[in-house]
């Protein structure tokens, strides 16, 4: 065997050309953004099966041909989460400048989850935690960490909440949270080991905020029943309608019930750089623990959430574990040794995918696409009340909008087979692609406007997509 047959280290210029071609691919893409089908996932499972592979291959393949199966087959077979037509789930986009971030992160390759092994590189990503807590109004002892999504850092949040509110045998212990409330919530109670029914599931008002009444109702029953309440969930813009529940209301009541109070503003938390955002969201900076998902509401690339806590010592007394192989830990409590926060040891340098783009750019741009967006939904809901039989299910309180079509004399079940056919209707245009949900077992579809990429001239198609949608339902199933 040959050292060149052994070596992985690209020889000669050979990295610069890789990156290069892969440049070229991502640029062209990035370029013609505008120009590609919302979605595009017809025969796509086909395309999976083709993908199949089971041999390990033993030898390589020209980059070229990699990046042109990449680029040419298998990309453009989705969701096209990246351009400016996506209004469906929780969009962001993506900025590319935090794609250059983790070429760098990922090249120097540092590990930052142990402070001892790169001091600088944890102290940058700890002032990305700083600024998340600055934006959240929390106290300097306040800590966090940097997770790959909102899931995760919720888990986090479930475990410093009970580690800190309930004895080893927590089995008892009672979580509240509305019926809007993401199933990350319940998700993170089951893993961290709390039996089905934990999460108690509270109603919601006629604008699916928490009802503060309910809420107290459920937990003097519960205490009455013997059960444990310890922790409190509200919504600062749930997934469905972007509902904020009264978090200064919620945050009076952990008060008084001694329960930890966890915001889930993984959708909603960065717009309390807007003004708008800041009074919707009062009462936030109360909180115990927050949840903010940067690869939603600071358009980064999927996989960067976070978890905000506000006594940093119950952070790291849930989490943290020592062993004889690790460095020392710091010892200033003010230095970051993000192991001990968090489930993770080796991860990812993700705290520069926030740095370098907030260093690059200054917070304005990302206030002023955050203000646009919840303009622009606003905008939408207006003209969609201008169209005759749309009904507004859901007013925008952040930038999501939710409406169905309605004529009288449609069933409920009628109503929910046109509104999941109209939606259909408008995503085959290609030019905005959105989501449906149930709000109230009825079928709405929903308009969420998040991505960078989305501007006015992208409404304005899809509000023109709308109302042909509309025409052409209404022609096929008359009003009867
Ligand atoms: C309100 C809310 N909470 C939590 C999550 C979970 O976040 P992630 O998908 O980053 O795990 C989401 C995801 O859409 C969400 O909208």
């Amino acid at each position: 065997m040959t050292e060149e047959d052994r070596s992985l280290e690209l020889q000669g210029d050979a990295l610069r050309r890789l990156i290069e071609a892969a440049t070229e691919r991502i640029l062209a893409h990035i370029e013609s953004l505008p120009r590609q089908p919302s979605a595009d996932v017809a025969g796509g499972a086909e395309l999976a099966r083709s993908l199949a592979e089971g041999d390990l291959p033993e030898t390589g393949t020209p980059a070229e041909e990699l990046l042109d199966l990449l680029f040419d087959r298998v990309i453009p077979k989705s969701f096209n989460t990246a351009g400016p037509g996506y209004l469906a789930y929780i969009p962001a986009g993506g900025i590319p400048q935090a794609a250059v971030a983790d070429l760098i992160a990922d090249s120097v390759n540092r590990y930052v989850g142990v402070f001892a092994a790169a001091p600088g590189l944890a102290q940058l990503e700890e002032n990305v935690v700083r600024w998340f807590c600055r934006i959240a109004g929390l106290p300097p002892a306040a800590r966090g960490v940097l997770t790959s999504g909102g899931s995760l850092a919720t888990f986090s949040a479930v475990v410093a909440a009970r580690a800190d509110r309930l004895p080893e045998n927590f089995l008892s212990g009672t979580v509240y949270a509305s019926d809007q409330a993401h199933y990350s919530v319940e998700k993170a109670a089951r893993l961290a080991g709390f039996p089905a029914g934990s999460v108690r599931e509270i109603a919601t008002d006629a604008l699916f905020r928490i009802r503060p009444d309910e809420l107290e109702r459920a937990i003097a029953s519960d205490r009455a029943a013997g059960k444990t309440p310890f922790l409190l969930v509200g919504n600062a813009g749930t997934t469905n309608t972007g509902a904020v529940d009264d978090l200064a209301a919620l945050a009076a009541i952990a008060r008084r019930e001694e329960l930890w109070f966890h915001v889930d503003a993984a959708y909603g938390g960065f717009f309390l750089l807007t003004a708008e955002g800041r009074r919707r969201m009062a009462g936030i900076e109360q909180a115990d623990s927050i949840v903010l998902d940067p690869h939603k509401g600071l358009f980064l690339p999927y996989g960067t959430g976070a978890l905000l806590v506000r006594d940093g010592d119950t952070l790291r007394r849930a989490h943290a574990m020592t062993a004889d192989y690790l460095p020392e830990n710091a010892a200033d409590p003010e230095l970051p040794d993000y192991h001990l926060l968090s489930p993770e040891l080796s991860r990812d340098f993700r705290g520069l995918r926030v740095w370098l783009p907030f260093k690059l750019h200054g917070v304005g741009p990302f206030r002023r696409n955050l203000e646009e967006k919840l303009e622009l939904t606003r905008w939408a809901a207006e003209r969609l009340k201008a169209i005759p039989g749309i009904e507004i299910l859901a007013e925008p309180q952040l930038s999501i909008v939710a409406f169905r079509l309605r004529r009288d004399g449609w069933t409920d079940a009628e109503l929910d087979r046109i509104n999941r056919g109209l939606l259909e209707s408008i995503n085959s245009r290609k030019r905005v692609y959105l989501t449906g949900t149930l709000l109230r077992g009825r079928f709405a579809i929903r308009i969420c406007v998040l991505s960078f990429r989305t501007h006015r001239d992208r409404m304005e198609a899809g509000l023109e997509d709308i109302r042909a949608a509309v025409d052409e339902v209404t022609r096929i199933t008359p009003a009867s």
